[in-house]
């Protein structure tokens, strides 16, 4: 009676296991598959995502809008033909930029305005085609000749009106200082991007005060932050010993960094041949006063500056080769 079980269970051993681990091994290779097919899945929607993102057409091509295929940039021919100038939406020093038509689409006509300039229009131009990627505005055309360059248009302007901007009731509810640090790491990453951009080290020279500044970035309608005059931007290189100054003439105030400014006092003239040069650190002087006035004074912006008070003062080291880099400040933003 005792053995009967076990002999069932012997009997029935060596019929029942193959069947078994056959419906195991089929289980298991049914699972197999379904991770496969889950992980090819998420892996090829996610180069999907990646293509839909802007700037990421090959060199010379653009795509925006619910366009989903890359153009290649318009000529001038195109431009002449198919642009419709509609109003002047700005003016710099260099440029005169009109909001106008393209396809039914808002797009952005720049134009030179001092032919005294052209060198610096050009320089723009060719930072803009080798700088293309989410820090920067998007390039659709341009037309050497004719001194134009057809860019993305940005209704909400340059972030010189962002504290209007944030007043308008539509935009209301983005004044908090979360959103106004997002900003001001938005603009820090244009900074780290600039000085280790595919072009090399480059400072951002239109900026000898805090207005200057802001007018050279657009605010998108998802409120990131793009630059978009890239007219003033040299190369330093430091292994060739190359630096940079930000123009030719005497640079005052508290705002640019005392590197930029002449250093033998009052009683020795101005010579710009005398002006010794100087490299990007100039720009991480000038992050405090711009994040200042991204984190503006909503409740709880004082809260963050005083978290980043120790980067900012380390921004305003006398000494350019103690200030931190473009890529520790945005570490030391990212951790708040
Ligand atoms: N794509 C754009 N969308 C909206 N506004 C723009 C655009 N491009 C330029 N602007 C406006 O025109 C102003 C001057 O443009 P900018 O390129 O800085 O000219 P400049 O080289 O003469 O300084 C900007 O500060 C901004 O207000
Ligand atoms: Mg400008």
């Amino acid at each position: 009676m005792e053995k009967k079980p076990h002999f069932v269970r012997r009997e029935f051993l060596p019929r029942e296991v193959p069947s078994i681990s056959l419906a195991l091994l089929l289980a298991a290779v049914l699972l197999l598959n379904a991770f496969l097919y889950l992980y090819l899945n998420k892996f090829y929607s996610s180069l999907g995502r990646v293509e839909t993102e802007p700037g990421l057409c090959p060199f010379g091509h653009f795509k925006f809008g619910a366009v989903k295929n890359c153009s290649p940039w318009l000529s001038c021919e195109a431009i002449n033909r198919e642009v419709r100038k509609l109003k002047c939406v700005g003016e710099g020093a260099v440029k005169k930029v009109f909001l106008s038509e393209w396809k039914e689409k808002k797009v952005v006509l720049s134009q030179l305005t001092n032919s005294e300039l052209k060198e610096d229009f050009l320089h723009g131009l060719r930072m803009l085609k080798g700088l293309q990627s989410k820090h920067v505005v998007r390039l659709l055309g341009y037309c050497e000749q004719q001194f134009t360059i057809l860019t993305e248009y940005h209704p909400l302007g340059s972030l010189r009106g962002l504290n209007e901007t944030l007043h308008i009731p539509k935009y209301k509810g983005m004044n908090t200082w979360h959103r106004r640090l997002m900003l001001a790491i938005d603009y820090v990453s244009v900074i780290r991007y600039l000085h280790s951009s595919p072009l090399g080290t480059l400072v951002m020279c239109d900026s000898n005060d805090l207005d200057k500044v802001l007018s050279q970035y657009l605010l998108t309608s998802d409120f990131h932050v793009v630059v978009n005059d890239l007219d003033a931007l040299p190369l330093v290189n430091r292994s060739a010993g190359r630096l940079v100054k930000c123009g030719h003439r005497e640079l005052r105030g508290e705002f640019v960094a005392p590197e930029q400014r002449w250093p033998y006092g009052e009683d020795v003239p101005f010579e710009d041949d005398l002006m010794p040069p100087y490299d990007e650190k100039t720009d991480i002087w000038k992050i405090p006063d711009v994040s200042n006035f991204f984190l503006g004074h909503v409740e709880g912006s004082d809260i963050v500056r005083l978290h980043l008070f120790d980067i900012h003062a380390a921004c305003k080291k006398k000494d350019p080769a103690e200030r931190p880099s473009a890529q520790e400040v945005l570490d030391t933003y990212r951790r708040f």
